[in-house]
């Protein structure tokens, strides 16, 4: 099987419709980020969305750290040409491999961080290269500058950003073309569109990925009680999640199933498909082959005019369906 393909920005990168997440495949130092991770299943699933064309995987230095790179590297071994690799770097990681917390955009970071991502990823070139989050006290221009440096190395083939705001994508976009930008974006969390990023992306020809595309699993309707949630689940710890919201963002779960169900998909197909509707590039997470093949299959579906109006109808732009982040995180967000 294959997936169709689009162009993701006008750099020349070309990528599957949907990617994969990966970020749930590995845990973050003692924690897991959505429920204990099993590595035979998790490379099995690479190997299951290789299969089915899905060749574009999302991860990150963070991501463990190191072991989601890690496990990236075992599973693409020997095919690492047929699959198109998007990894990050900001969050700084110390030499004893601990996450300090500081995001660090300096150029001399930027130099160890692809270093260290590349022997991660048993390769010699990244495909796309994100900034995970502006580091504030460092002008973009001078992140940008030295990731462009990788281009002309030959390290890196496309440049992104993620979490950023119009005003910084203009400035960084003026140093070096920028192929991507990686935001949360699904029905639950359209602050990109409110903010005006979108448009900017178009005008500027960048393409759009939308991470957490399935709410973090919320718009799955697998979570329906914060005791779904293992202690140690990093989705405890968002707003979206907790009592203020969750009852009421669960019956707009309830609404959005029973439309799916009526077309003869999941709430997380139609959640996909209305992303895909809008030309921008899913990447949902998932360490199971079973959720893997259900997410693919979402390229097929066919949402008319009245079918995105009635979903738009149950969750309007401007719903306040609570904040993505604690306190801490959303201050890392431009
Ligand atoms: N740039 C950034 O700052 C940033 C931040 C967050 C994420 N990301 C990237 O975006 C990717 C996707 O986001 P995400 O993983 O946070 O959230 P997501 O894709 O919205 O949701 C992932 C959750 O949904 C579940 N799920 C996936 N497909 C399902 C299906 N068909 N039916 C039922 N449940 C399903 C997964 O379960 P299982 O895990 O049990 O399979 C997991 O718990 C990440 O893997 C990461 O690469 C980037």
């Amino acid at each position: 099987m294959d997936i169709k393909k689009i162009a993701l920005g006008n750099q020349g990168l070309i990528v599957p419709k949907i990617g994969l997440g990966c970020m749930g495949m590995t845990g973050f130092e003692e924690a897991h980020m959505y429920g204990k991770a099993d590595e035979q299943e998790a490379i099995a699933t690479i190997h299951r969305s290789f299969e089915l064309g899905g060749n574009f995987l999302d991860t990150a230095d963070l991501y463990g750290p190191f072991k989601n790179e890690q496990l990236i590297a075992k599973a693409i071994k020997g095919n690492r040409d047929h699959f198109i690799i998007a990894t990050k770097f900001g969050w700084e990681i110390d030499d004893n491999n601990k996450v300090t917390w500081a995001i660090n955009g300096k150029k001399e970071y930027v130099k160890k961080a692809v270093e260290r991502s590349l022997k991660n990823l048993k390769t010699d070139y990244i495909d796309l290269y994100y900034l995970h989050r502006l580091d504030k006290n460092t002008p973009v221009e001078e992140t940008v500058e030295a990731m462009s440096l990788l281009v002309k190395e030959g390290k890196v083939g496309y440049l992104g950003l993620s979490e950023v705001s119009s005003e910084t994508v203009k400035r960084a976009h003026a140093v070096h073309p920028i192929t991507a930008v990686q935001s949360e974006y699904s029905l639950f969390e359209r602050t990109v569109e409110e903010r005006g990023v979108l448009q900017t992306l178009n005008e500027l020809g960048i393409g759009f990925v939308a991470y957490s595309p399935l709410g973090r699993g919320f718009l799955s309707g697998n979570i329906r009680s914060l005791d779904d949630l293992p202690e140690d689940d990093f989705r405890r710890a968002i707003p979206r999640f907790q009592e203020a919201h969750f009852h009421k963002n669960i019956e707009l779960v309830k609404l959005i199933e029973t439309m799916a169900a009526d077309k003869g998909i999941t709430s997380s197909q139609l959640a996909l498909a209305w992303i895909m509707s809008k030309d921008i590039l899913p990447i949902p997470g998932t360490k199971r082959r079973k959720y893997l093949e259900q997410n693919i299959a979402s390229v097929e579906v066919e949402l008319s005019e009245a079918e995105l109006q009635k979903l738009e109808g149950i969750v309007p732009l401007g719903t306040d369906t609570g904040l993505p982040y604690d306190d801490f995180s959303m201050g890392l967000i431009d």
